[in-house]
């Protein structure tokens, strides 16, 4: 427990700052005291803060760091409701800090704390723009991961490589200190879609950056379950996606897209069926294949590319009925400009292919301006 007499981060004296921690909590009710107390130790003899950044945690995180903060000046809270993203959440510690160097560590006890000191000093005494804790280089190690997790971790780092702009030996560390003004240097090109806050940074920012690496040890989670799930596979595709063609298309254009590519595979598996397999005459089976398609299409947009403002119960069916909607408008479109192009240059596939594109986009435009509003 917190003995605030004792406790070595209680000692308030006028010297200034120097470094702001960022903790992103999510539900971590049972780590935060002992990681304050660990951090207490590691970093006596620096002046720092803890920032830490909630989302919408139901275990009691955020009243405990309420409680902790009121009689302890070094901790603060940002309580975020509703939105959720560890990168943005860290981003947004971040920014709310005003000390030189800022470090990022995950609450839940798996990053060695005792390296803390050391990030810290590669950036204030040895001039280095940014330090990471790394399991990859200098003593780090991944701790008790199963083969598979290795496996998939090396392979997301090499899908990182041609994005990075300064060589790590770990960009999926969430593990890192770094000199604030080269984080906002960088803050208005961040993508900060998903985990990978770290990779988004070095991607992110316009020049390669002096890095040091520090090694330690991943440890096991104590308490509470870790936030990684099946989405976070795509939220990795999604940042380098958007960090390879964003400034030039939208990646949520490209999973729609992606999504009417499988949507045509839909549309023809049904016309078969109803035609082969039920006798159906072509109009009729085409309604149903046009109707399928498109419900398809609503229901795994919903799920997958606007999945950051999801509908559910009710606004799942009267998303469904003003997507149906939207895409009657672009099939008229569709139908229009393929009938446009024809008229030019007589060629049927690029018609056909003009005309699509032109339905889909409007498709995409009309769907996020009238189905996913908020
Ligand atoms: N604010 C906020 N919002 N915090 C979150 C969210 C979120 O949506 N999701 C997770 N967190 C917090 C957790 O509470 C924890 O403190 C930290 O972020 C890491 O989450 P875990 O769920 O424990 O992730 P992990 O242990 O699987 O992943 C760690 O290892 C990765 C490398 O393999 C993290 O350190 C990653 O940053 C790191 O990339
Ligand atoms: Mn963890």
């Amino acid at each position: 427990m917190l003995q605030q007499s004792v406790d070595p981060r209680h000692a308030i004296n006028d010297e200034p700052l120097q470094l702001s921690v960022v903790i992103p909590t999510k539900n971590e009710a049972g780590n935060v005291e002992p990681l304050l107390e660990r951090l207490g130790v590691a970093l006596a003899g620096i002046e720092w803060e803890a920032i830490f950044v909630d989302d919408s945690s139901t275990d009691g995180t955020p009243e405990l760091l309420t409680r902790i903060a009121q009689s302890d000046r070094r901790v603060r809270l940002i309580r975020r409701i509703g939105r959720r993203g560890l990168s943005s959440a860290v981003v947004e510690g971040a920014l709310a800090s005003t000390t030189p160097i800022v470090a990022v560590i995950d609450a839940d006890l798996q990053h060695d704390e005792k390296v803390l000191p050391d990030l810290y000093r590669a950036i204030a005494d040895k001039g280095h723009e940014l330090a990471i804790g790394t399991r990859y280089a200098a003593n780090g190690s991944t701790g008790e991961w199963a083969e598979d997790r290795l496996k998939i971790s090396r392979f997301a780092t090499a899908l990182a490589s041609p994005i990075m702009k300064t060589r790590l030996s770990d960009p999926m560390s969430g593990f890192f200190a770094v000199r604030r003004d080269i984080l906002l240097e960088a803050a208005p090109r961040l993508s900060t879609v998903g985990y990978k806050i770290l990779l988004d940074l070095v991607a992110s920012h316009p020049r390669p950056l002096k890095v040091a690496e520090v090694g330690y040890t991943f440890g096991t989670r104590q308490h509470g379950e870790s936030k990684l799930d099946e989405m976070v596979a795509l939220e990795y595709l999604e940042l380098l996606l958007d960090k390879a063609i964003g400034r030039f298309v939208p990646v949520k254009l490209v999973q729609f897209g992606a999504i009417g590519m499988l949507g045509v595979g839909v549309h023809l598996t049904l016309l078969y069926m109803a035609m082969n397999m039920v006798g159906a005459p072509f109009a009729t089976s085409q309604a149903l294949a046009v109707i399928g398609a498109m419900t398809f299409n609503f229901a795994l947009n919903n799920k997958f590319t606007y999945r950051d403002q999801q509908l559910k119960g009710f606004a799942w069916v009267g998303g469904l009925f003003s997507f149906y909607l939207v895409c009657s408008l672009g099939a008229v479109a569709n139908v229009g400009i393929g009938s446009l192009v024809y008229e030019q240059f007589h060629g049927w596939w690029i018609a056909g292919i003009a005309g699509a594109i032109v339905g889909s986009v409007w498709n995409y435009v009309a769907s996020s301006w009238l189905t996913w509003t908020k």
